[in-house]
C-alpha cells in the first residue's frame, strides 16, 4: 500500500539516481561479512522505490555495479551477483504488475551468464511498461559509456549515415545506455563519500547532489523524504538568474 506523502515537492523531479554506498562498512560495523551489507541493501531497493513513487518519481536509476569494482575479490563479485539475480526473481513479477520497465546500463558481456540472462529477460518482460522505470547500473562505468558511444557516432560518420554536423547534445545522449531517459535532477549517495566514482556524468551534468553520510543498509524511506525536503529548498537556477 502506498503511504500519504508528507509534504508536497513542487520541484520537478523526473528522476532521481543513487549510489548506494557503505555496505562493506555496514556489515564490518556489525561484524558481518561484507557481503551481508550486500544482502541488507538489496532489501532497500523496493522502499527506495517505493518512496519515490509516493512522490510520483518516474524515474530511478541504481549504482549496483560498476567497472571499477572488477578490482573486488572474486567471491564478493560472486555474492553481489547471486543477490542481484535474486532481487529480480523476488521482485519481477511485482515489478511487472505495477507497470515498471527494468533497463540496465553497463556492459552486460562481462556479467556471468545467469546473471546477464536474468537482466535480459527482465528487460524483455517490462519493455512495454511505462508507469515507472528503473535503471539499473550494472557493469557501469561513464567514461566506458561515453566512449562507447562516440565510436558508435564515428562507425555511423564512416559508413556515410551521419553528418559530423547532426552530432549535438541532443543526438550523442541517444547513443548512451540511458537513452530516452530525463536528465537527473536529483543524485544522492550514501556512506559519506563525495565523489560520483564514474556514475551518470553526461546525465548528472545539472543534478543537484546530496551526499548523506548514511550508510545504504540504514537508507529508510524517512532518510529519502529528508533529502527531498533538502532538494526541495535548493535553487536550480541552470545557468540563469531565475529564482525558483
Ligand atoms: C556499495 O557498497 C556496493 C558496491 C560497490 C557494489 P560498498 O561495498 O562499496 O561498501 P563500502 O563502501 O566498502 O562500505
Ligand atoms: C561506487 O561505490 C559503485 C557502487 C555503489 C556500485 P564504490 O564503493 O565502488 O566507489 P569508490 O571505490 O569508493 O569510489
Ligand atoms: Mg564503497
Amino acid at each position: 500500500m502506498r503511504k500519504k506523502q508528507v509534504f508536497k515537492l513542487t520541484k520537478k523531479l523526473d528522476h532521481v539516481a543513487f549510489i548506494m554506498d557503505g555496505n562493506g562498512r555496514w556489515a564490518n560495523l556489525r561484524g558481518l561479512p561484507r557481503h551481508l551489507g550486500h544482502h541488507e541493501a538489496c532489501k532497500r531497493i523496493i522502499e527506495i522505490f517505493e518512496t519515490c513513487r509516493e512522490f510520483n518519481i518516474k524515474v530511478m536509476s541504481f549504482y549496483a555495479f560498476s567497472t571499477e569494482n572488477w578490482n573486488r575479490p572474486q567471491e564478493e563479485i560472486d555474492h553481489l551477483m547471486d543477490y542481484l539475480e535474486e532481487f529480480f526473481h523476488q521482485q519481477i513479477d511485482y515489478l511487472d504488475s505495477i507497470g515498471t520497465k527494468l533497463i540496465v546500463s553497463g556492459d552486460l558481456s562481462r556479467i556471468r551468464e545467469q546473471t546477464r540472462k536474468v537482466c535480459y529477460e527482465a528487460i524483455e518482460r517490462t519493455k512495454n511498461n511505462n508507469n515507472w522505470i528503473i535503471n539499473v547500473c550494472l557493469n557501469y562505468g561513464s567514461r566506458d559509456e561515453i566512449v562507447r558511444a562516440t565510436k558508435a557516432i564515428a562507425e555511423e560518420v564512416k559508413e556515410g549515415k551521419l553528418a559530423v554536423a547532426d552530432i549535438n547534445e541532443t543526438l550523442f545522449a541517444k547513443y548512451l545506455y540511458t537513452n530516452g531517459l530525463p536528465d537527473i535532477d536529483l543524485m544522492i549517495r550514501t556512506s559519506g563519500e563525495q565523489r560520483l566514482s564514474n556514475y551518470l556524468l553526461y546525465q548528472n551534468a545539472y543534478a543537484e547532489f546530496i551526499f548523506t553520510p548514511t550508510k545504504w543498509p540504514d537508507f529508510r524511506r524517512e532518510k529519502l523524504i529528508d533529502c527531498f525536503k533538502e532538494f526541495e529548498k535548493r535553487n536550480r537556477r541552470f545557468g540563469g538568474l531565475k529564482n525558483e
